[in-house]
């Protein structure tokens, strides 16, 4: 075990995932929905929180997009309890996991991040090392087929996510 956790410094440090995206009508909803289904085939899934957020705010209170649900529901997950919300500062003290769909959005996280944080903030494809992107694509401005492209992303970087909580949550 290492002497520095994010437990020592961060409540859930290790059990709270933000998935953050522009909108959090698209990528980060569907992100949510994939992950949050990964989590409950777990028996440790209980243990895990799951949120996400966009760091603009034009449809704070709208539902996912509904190419983003429709697409969603015909690989079985169910987006459509989701509310867009805008993510703040105290998102830092609540999540040991800020996960960013792309850059321009990872640096509006970095320009809100206090200097105190100790979780993980990165990219969610660098959990997908073999999927020949790093960031997912923005899918708002064109067809279905995007939004089934995020979602073959969001499938694999959830799978890679989800392994490495479980190496944290055994303490490897
Ligand atoms: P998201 O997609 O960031 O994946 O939710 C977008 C949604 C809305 C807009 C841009 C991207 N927009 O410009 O309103």
């Amino acid at each position: 075990m290492t002497t520095t956790r994010n437990s020592d410094t961060a409540p859930d440090a290790d059990t709270s995932v933000l998935f953050v995206c522009l909108g959090n009508i698209c990528r980060s909803p569907t992100a949510e929905g994939v992950f949050r289904a990964a989590v409950a085939q777990q028996e440790w899934g209980s243990r895990i929180r799951v949120d996400s957020a966009g760091t603009g705010d034009w449809h704070v209170g709208s539902p996912p997009d509904r190419r983003a649900i429709q697409a969603a529901r015909r690989r079985g997950y169910d987006l459509t309890s989701l509310r867009a919300r805008q993510v703040g500062a105290s998102d830092f003290e609540r999540f040991g996991w800020i996960v960013a769909m792309d850059r321009a959005n990872l640096r509006a996280l970095e320009a809100l991040r206090p200097p105190q944080y100790a979780g993980h903030l990165g990219l969610f494809l660098d959990f997908a090392p073999d999927a020949g992107l790093d960031e997912v694509p923005d899918p708002y401005y064109g067809g279905l087929e995007g939004f089934d492209r995020v979602l073959d992303l969001v499938e694999v970087a959830s799978a890679g996510l989800l392994e490495r909580l479980r190496q944290r949550l055994s303490g490897q």
